[in-house]
């Protein structure tokens, strides 16, 4: 892939590179994006299965939903995509992978520095106590998982509709957002706030802001260049062009 002149001179220049990743990085991994043709937002209502006041109204919904997606994720494996960013991870001084996945597949994949924005689906928690578990499920009984510690319902420690970021992580976004040099946004229709508005943060701060999607998004006009594309395609290439980059500098 000829990469632009422009991208090409980032590259060589990054020393600094933020990520912010959506479900397209993981479509190739076999796991459903949302707003796709074949969207899990086509299928199921975000308002039943998504939000705190479901959860309360329906735990046994809610969990029947997070176990089945949990299958989906346990039984697929990161793909190029994944790995790329990796390797672009040993390649910079400076780099953070921003994701609004929950599938914990960059961990998997092996990337280190992550921020978790909207939390992660092995994870769950009570809404009591607060008391952290890995890995419940529904019960033999089709139950919703109680609390070990105090008998409080456990919930997916994913962020719903409505509710807010986890402070830290995010601010920790900004700033990766605000300090980067190159700012890659890959697989995101980037409707989702505050998710969203780090690529433009970043491209006000100076940064060269690149996308990579299968079409065009809502971001597509603010970007200095959308390369249309699969990830898992294009992300071996970026690689490749940054190792020749690094070789030619050293
Ligand atoms: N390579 C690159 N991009 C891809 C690929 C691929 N192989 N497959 C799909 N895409 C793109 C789609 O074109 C789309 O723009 O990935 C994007 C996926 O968008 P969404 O399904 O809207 O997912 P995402 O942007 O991650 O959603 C944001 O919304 O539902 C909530 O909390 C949920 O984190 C999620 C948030």
């Amino acid at each position: 892939m000829n990469f632009s002149q422009k991208l090409r001179a980032a590259l060589s220049r990054a020393q600094s590179i933020c990520v912010l990743t959506g479900a397209g990085v993981s479509a190739e991994s076999g796991v459903p994006t949302f707003r796709g043709a074949e969207g899990l937002w086509q299928k199921f209502k975000p308002e039943e299965l998504a939000n705190f006041d479901a959860f309360i109204a329906n735990p046994e919904l809610v969990w029947e939903w997070y176990s089945y997606r949990k299958q989906v994720m346990k039984n697929v494996q990161p793909n190029p995509a994944h790995k790329a960013l990796v390797e672009i991870e040993q390649l910079v001084r400076d780099f953070t992978l921003v994701t609004q996945n929950v599938d914990n597949l960059h961990a998997r994949a092996g990337s280190k520095n992550i921020l978790e924005l909207h939390g992660n689906i092995e994870r769950s928690y009570c809404i009591e106590c607060r008391t952290f578990t890995d890995d419940v499920e529904l019960s033999a009984d089709h139950k919703a998982p109680r609390c070990n510690t105090c008998g409080g319902l456990v919930r997916p420690d994913v962020v719903w509709f409505g509710e807010l970021l986890p402070m830290d992580i995010h601010q920790q976004a900004v700033k990766a957002a605000e300090r980067c040099d190159l700012f890659l946004c890959i697989g995101t229709s980037a409707v989702v706030y505050p998710a969203a508005a780090l690529p433009l943060t970043a491209r006000e701060r100076g940064a060269y802001l690149v996308e990579i999607n299968q079409e065009n998004t809502d971001l597509s006009l603010r970007t200095h260049e959308t390369i249309l594309g699969k990830a898992g395609e294009i992300l071996p290439q970026i690689v490749h062009e940054l190792q020749s980059v690094k070789e030619r500098a050293s």
